[in-house]
């Protein structure tokens, strides 16, 4: 672990149901056996269910934190897995709907798991929607993931866009800069602005499948992405796929268990296995994330909700 605390992962779609929930589950158990020291938060603070997916009923959520009867840092609960877990509370927040205040304390709150919170890598599980609230939470991360499935294109493009486009409004207003004065979330090969998202493709009928929805969206983006200095950037990695595995997350479902844990040999849990290795090379750190720590990326933001 570098100074600038745990390595930070935000999952998002625009469209619900595409897997969120069950991917970042599976991750954090896959990063957890890989030694990695991870808390998983569920942000899908309307909807919250990943608590119902592990099978575990925690005595504290982050609606204690909101009601201000726990630190932020007592409403983490350790699960079986390996990792720690921030239950969100279904039906009574909502990211995009709480008020002014709730979010800078929720994001100086995630500020301090960060840098104090002594994990590797923090997961936000982010619930479907792009609002802007939503999407500063993602681009604050060191690394986002937009989850996508074949039958969802459109949608999943138009996370991406409206990633790029919330982006570079919080650079052009200078809300994030590092400390040589670029605009961060640079991939170090590219002088200009940069955002780089990753990309994971779920239910797809096969890996051929799961990357040629990946090439198709990189192609209408070819002719989006541009820097103001009229740059094309490409800001999507493709991470790798998911097969469609419906009656075996059914079942995980149903017995409250992740499914790496039901099915370790299973394609699905290979799938992951492999994202993880993707997730965990060495390079596919953000050089970003050591430029501007996650802490002045949340005051960045915060500065620019105030304004
Ligand atoms: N790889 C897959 N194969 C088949 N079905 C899947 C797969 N991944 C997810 N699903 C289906 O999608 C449903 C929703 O999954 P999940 O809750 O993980 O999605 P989500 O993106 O977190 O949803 P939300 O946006 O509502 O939070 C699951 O109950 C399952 O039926
Ligand atoms: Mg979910």
């Amino acid at each position: 672990m570098t100074n600038a605390g745990a390595r930070t992962i935000a999952f998002i779609s625009n469209k619900g149901g595409v897997g969120k929930t069950h991917i970042a589950i599976n991750l954090a158990l896959q990063f957890a056996r890989e030694g990695r020291r991870v808390l998983l938060v569920d942000t899908d603070l309307g909807s919250a269910n990943a608590d119902l997916r592990l099978g575990i009923r925690p005595l504290v959520t982050v609606n204690d934190f909101f009601e201000k009867r726990a630190d932020i840092f007592q409403c983490l609960v350790p699960t079986e897995y390996g990792f720690h877990f921030l239950a969100g509370k279904s039906g009574e927040f909502k990211l995009a709907n709480l008020a002014h205040q709730q979010k800078i304390r929720l994001l100086r709150a995630f500020d301090r798991l960060v840098r104090d919170g002594g994990y590797t890598d923090i997961f936000f599980d982010l619930g479907a929607g792009i609002g802007s609230r939503v999407l500063d939470f993602a681009l604050v991360c060191d690394e986002c993931i937009i989850v996508a499935t074949p039958q969802d294109i459109v949608a999943a493009y138009a996370a991406l866009k409206a990633c790029w486009t919330r982006f570079t409004r919080l650079s052009d207003m200078h809300y994030f800069k590092s400390k040589t004065g670029g605009v961060h979330f640079t991939d170090g090969s590219h002088s200009g602005r940069k955002l780089r998202m990753n990309f994971l493709v779920n239910q797809a009928e096969n890996l051929r499948e799961a990357k040629g929805v990946y090439l198709r969206i990189l192609d209408v983006a070819r002719t989006f992405f541009y820097t103001p200095e009229g740059q094309s950037v490409l800001p999507l990695r493709y991470i790798g796929g998911v097969p469609y595995v419906h009656a075996l997350l059914r079942t995980a479902e149903r017995s409250k268990l992740p499914a790496l844990v039901l099915y370790p040999h299973h394609p699905f849990s290979k799938a992951i296995g492999e994202i993880t290795g993707v997730l965990l090379e060495k390079q596919s750190v953000a050089p970003n994330r050591l430029d501007v720590p996650f802490t002045d990326r949340v005051r960045g933001v915060v500065q620019a909700w105030v304004s």
